[in-house]
Order: structure tokens, then C-alpha cells, then sequence
């Protein structure tokens, strides 16, 4: 398709009427089979989403499966910073993104300018980077972790190594205390959706559910992993639901895991944690915006597609390579 026959992005997504009687999941699906086209989903995307795709993972799942498809086509709904892994690790596919005004406010608290200075700063430390980072971000890291594998990946580097750790504040922290290391200069960002949920509800619900375990993700401030009976990424989290015999869980994640541990564990119920100011449902508004329409819209004009300047891509997949080796 050439630039002119394009359609116009508003708001970072094709915005036009589509005829409403059509049935979009199947007309996805045509789509799909005849582009030879994979659709992954991040488990905080809606539930309608999550029904559609063909894999749904944590961060590091999703970047494993974009790793290693034969799919010609990877239409990634999740956070900008993601689909862009995925165009890191394959840079001969065409990575679709259904919005590309999906940010990530944690992405957002670091940028290459600033990080660069904290390197001049700091000379002699290795720079780990969450994955939830831009390219350029990437770049300027020598190890990529996702909250699946930060602590086993620190836990590898010499007990004295000197570490940038950016730009989590929450799972820095964590990392840091679970491993013991000493020599960690730690970023100063967060989540807001992690960062915001209520340490007073949260004690309320453990009151009103004694039965309850609660589930929390690293990403939450240490007052909220201190009244947690499991921590960790969110396909560890899945996996607790699934496997602990408890029937009863409160959850200190995004609640779009919800769809995922309910089709797994039917009988059991689960819990949100609301926010401070009050939510009961402390949603990420960026994972949000993948509609099926926009998947739909997104997948039949290959647009708007992931693309990245060679050299960036090419620091990028260094790092992110290490982390998947580290974390085999
Ligand atoms: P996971 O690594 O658990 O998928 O987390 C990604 C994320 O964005 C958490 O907010
Ligand atoms: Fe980013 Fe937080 Fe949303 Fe995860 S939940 S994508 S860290 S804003």
C-alpha cells in the first residue's frame, strides 16, 4: 500500500466508521489466516481482546513467542514499548500496533538524555533496564529484565558488580532486597497503576476475607509487598492462582489478569485492590485502548506499523538477546 492510500491516523489509531452489522471477531480472523498474521495480547488488555488472540503472555512471554513466530505478520496489542521488543527481535516482520498512542507512564520516567547522564555519573556500573523502556533506552543498557527474571538475572552478576537499575523505583527496590546486592543506583519512576493502590483497602479487604492470600505484583510499593503472600511477575501471579489450593484471592495487579485466572480456575474468586483515589478497579487506560476494531482496522491496512531506525535496533537487540540468555 502506498502512503496515499493510507488512512489517516487520529489519536495514534485509524479512525473510521466501520459498518456496524459486521461480525468482527470472524472478519479478524479472515484476516489473519489470509496475511499469515499473529495476534499477541498482554494479559491486561480487555477481556474481548484477550478472547481473540492467538497468544496471551506477561511481558516476557509475549517477547518470547514475537521470538520465535513464523508469522509473517505481528500484530502486537499491549504498550508501545512492547511491540517495539518485538520489532527489535524481528526485524524482518512487519510489527502492527492497533494504537500507537499506547504508552506506558513507567517508559515514560526514563528517557536516553537523562539516563546517558546518570551513565557519565556512574562510570564502571552495568546499566539494567525493565524492559519497560523505549529502544533508545535500550540502546544505553547492557541487560534488559522483565519482572520475571530481574532477580535471577542480578542474582548472576558478582555479589560487588555496580548497577543502574532504571527506571522502577518499586522493583528496584525489591530486586535489591531479595538479592542482597549493595551497589544498586536505582531510578526514581513508577507505574501509576501500580503505584496506586490502597494500602488502606487493601488491610480492609484482608479483614473481610481472613481466607484470602494476596497476590502483588513488583511493581508495588514495599507497603503493599508487605501485606502480600505471593509476589512476582504477571505470569507467576497466574501461576499462584492456578496452583495454590486456596479459593479466595486478592490481587494487587492490573485487573485485566482477572479473564485469564477465572478461564483457568473457574470455581475460585478473585479479588481487585482498589486505588487510592477510590477506584474499585485500578485499570492501566494505555493497555485499554486495544479495541477489536482497531485490531480490525489495524490488521486489514497493515497500519500503523512499528518501525525503528537501524542503529537503535540494532544496541537494542544486544541487551534484550543477554536477558533471554540469562533467563533460559
Ligand atoms: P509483566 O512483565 O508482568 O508483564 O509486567 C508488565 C507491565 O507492564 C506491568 O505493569
Ligand atoms: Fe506501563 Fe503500568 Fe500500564 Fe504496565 S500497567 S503498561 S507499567 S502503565
Amino acid at each position: 500500500m502506498n502512503n496515499e492510500q493510507r488512512p489517516v491516523l487520529k489519536n495514534g489509531h485509524i479512525d473510521m466508521p466501520i459498518d456496524e452489522s459486521i461480525n468482527l471477531c470472524a472478519e479478524i480472523d479472515n484476516l489473519r489466516k489470509k496475511k499469515n498474521a499473529v495476534i499477541l495480547a498482554h494479559y491486561y488488555t480487555t477481556d474481548e481482546v484477550q478472547k481473540i488472540a492467538d497468544y496471551t503472555g506477561d511481558s516476557l512471554g509475549l517477547a518470547q513467542q514475537a521470538a520465535k513466530t513464523d508469522a509473517d505478520i505481528i500484530l502486537f496489542a499491549g504498550v508501545h514499548f512492547m511491540a517495539e521488543t518485538a520489532k527489535v527481535l524481528c526485524p524482518n516482520k512487519k510489527v502492527l500496533i492497533p494504537d500507537l498512542a499506547t504508552s506506558c507512564s513507567l517508559a515514560d520516567s526514563i528517557n536516553e538524555k537523562a539516563l546517558a547522564e546518570c551513565i557519565r555519573q556512574h562510570p564502571g556500573h552495568t546499566v539494567i533496564s525493565y524492559v519497560n523502556t523505549t529502544a533508545e533506552v535500550k540502546a544505553l543498557t547492557d541487560i534488559v529484565v522483565t519482572s520475571s527474571n530481574a532477580v535471577k538475572i542480578v542474582s548472576q552478576l558478582p555479589k560487588d558488580e555496580r548497577i543502574i537499575f532504571g527506571p522502577d523505583r518499586n522493583l528496584g527496590a525489591y530486586v535489591k532486597k531479595v538479592t542482597g546486592r549493595e551497589n544498586m543506583v536505582i531510578w526514581d519512576g513508577g507505574c501509576h497503576v501500580h503505584d496506586g493502590f490502597s494500602v488502606e483497602k487493601l488491610r480492609e479487604l484482608k479483614a473481610q476475607h481472613p481466607e484470602a492470600k494476596v497476590l502483588a505484583h513488583p511493581e508495588c510499593p514495599q507497603a503493599i509487598l508487605d501485606l502480600a503472600d505471593h509476589i512476582g511477575a504477571t505470569s507467576y501471579l497466574l501461576k499462584m492462582s492456578e496452583e495454590q489450593p486456596d479459593n479466595e484471592f486478592i490481587v494487587a495487579t492490573e485487573p485485566g489478569i482477572f479473564y485469564e485466572m477465572k478461564k483457568r480456575s473457574p470455581q475460585k474468586t478473585f479479588i481487585p485492590v482498589p486505588s487510592k483515589s477510590g477506584h474499585p478497579l485500578n485499570m492501566c487506560v494505555n493497555m485499554k485502548r486495544n479495541s477489536l476494531k482497531k485490531i480490525y482496522l489495524t490488521l486489514k491496512y497493515e497500519f500503523p506499523e512499528v518501525d525503528l531506525p537501524k542503529h537503535i535496533a540494532e544496541k537494542a537487540v544486544v541487551c534484550i538477546n543477554r536477558m533471554m540468555e540469562m533467563s533460559k
